[in-house]
């Protein structure tokens, strides 16, 4: 099999993910691993059995064809069009920047050199969300009304050993969760039209209760409560809330309403789970889950997709195009919270293709 060549930039929290779940996914070979904090990227290698280079010089190695971006939201156009300028493909964490003009800038200096950009979230990848879209293309819903979409946690300081970021320009539970619900969404709906929303900032401070750093007082920059409504192209209505300063709750992540029938689709952040629908008049029963991808983590799957889709020249799947609509819907709820008015979508795409139920783990077409 064709292998393509990667080099890792950025090697904090999520990259032992990817290095993990990339062994299942023999098109990629990962060449090199770099970070901002050589330390890092020495330590990270050694675990790995990986070659740890400069970062300089990680862009000039001609063995590795697609950067993956591990960085901080902060950071990512800015490596990014590092890769793009170096002539390497980059696919990137999320969010695929801290705001749709850079993000664009981005996709834009690829498309004018021929080169991709992909970017996370992968999970709609998932055999369980691959599921809830063949129930969606069925037709079993009916016309599609809308649905609901929940993030709501007390934030990430609790775990993360370095939360500063989650509220910092960049971060809030939108442009960190949002991408997981609204890439879901639009897999599963279709492309936003317009969006209304509203964003609160209740605290200046948060203190780290996560052991590393327990104790510590870090400065709140963004909202910290997102809430609003996405209206679809297709007319469905979806409402939203994302939040880092909730205690709990008992809503499901994502709902789906038809006309016909309800679709209860497992948490957006993970691959697999439980998918149930409701036709009219019945009850809930489970959905089986025919496809692969559902019982596990494979966060590098979206890379993968991408890497195999470079061999055979098809399109890839977490694409920047995706990735930049997702973008400025998520700005949109802020810039609607400014403005009080609901904002319209310059953005629009078809959805991606949904994977082939005849493959098994490792393949993809
Ligand atoms: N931590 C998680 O559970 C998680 C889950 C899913 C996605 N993500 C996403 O993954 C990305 C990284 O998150 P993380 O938790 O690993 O963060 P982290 O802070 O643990 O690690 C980020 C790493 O990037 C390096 N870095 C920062 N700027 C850089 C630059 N300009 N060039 C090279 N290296 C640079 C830092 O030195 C650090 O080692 C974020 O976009 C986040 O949203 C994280």
């Amino acid at each position: 099999m064709d292998k393509v060549g990667i080099g890792i930039v950025g090697l904090g929290n999520i990259s032992a993910a990817y290095l993990k779940a990339a062994q299942n996914f023999p098109v990629l070979d990962i060449r090199a691993v770099a970070d901002l904090n050589p330390d890092v990227s020495k330590a990270r290698g050694q675990e790995f059995g990986l070659r740890a280079v400069a970062l300089d010089d990680i862009f000039g190695d001609p063995s590795i064809d697609i950067i993956l971006n591990l960085t901080i939201p902060r950071a990512h156009v800015e490596v990014g069009l590092r890769a793009i300028e170096a002539g390497k493909h980059v696919y990137s964490e999320k969010p695929l920047g801290i705001a749709f003009a850079e993000g664009k800038r981005l996709v834009d200096a690829a498309a004018q050199k021929g080169l991709r950009v992909g970017s996370a979230p992968d999970t709609f990848l998932g055999g369980s969300h691959q599921t809830a879209r063949h129930v969606v293309d069925s037709g079993a819903l009916g016309q599609i009304v809308g649905g609901t979409a929940y993030f709501m946690c007390p934030g990430h300081e609790r775990w993360h050993p370095n939360p500063g970021f989650y509220y910092d320009q960049g971060g809030g539970p939108m442009l960190d969760m949002g991408p997981y619900y609204i890439t879901d969404l639009v897999n599963l709906l279709g492309p936003v039209k317009q969006v209304l929303g509203v964003a609160t900032m209740l605290r200046q401070t948060r203190t780290i209760t996560a052991k590393e750093r327990a104790g510590e007082v870090i400065p709140v920059h963004v909202p910290t409560h997102v809430a609003g409504t996405l209206i679809f192209a297709s007319g469905a209505v979806v409402q939203v809330s994302m939040s880092f300063d909730v205690a709990g709750h008992r809503h499901l992540p994502l709902e789906i309403y038809g006309t016909d029938g309800s679709l209860i689709v497992p948490d957006p952040n993970h691959f697999g789970g439980q998918v149930e629908l409701l036709e009219k008049g019945g009850e809930w029963k489970n959905v089986a889950t025919d496809q692969p991808y559902w019982d596990g983590n494979f966060r590098s799957i979206g890379l993968a997709d991408m890497a195999a889709a470079l061999v055979t020249g098809r399109a890839h799947r977490c694409n920047g195009e995706l990735a930049l609509h997702v973008l400025e819907v998520m700005e949109a709820f802020g810039t609607s919270a400014e403005t009080g008015k609901a904002v319209s979508m310059s953005t629009t795409l078809d959805r991606p293709e949904p994977l082939s139920t005849s493959l098994s783990n490792g393949q993809l077409a």
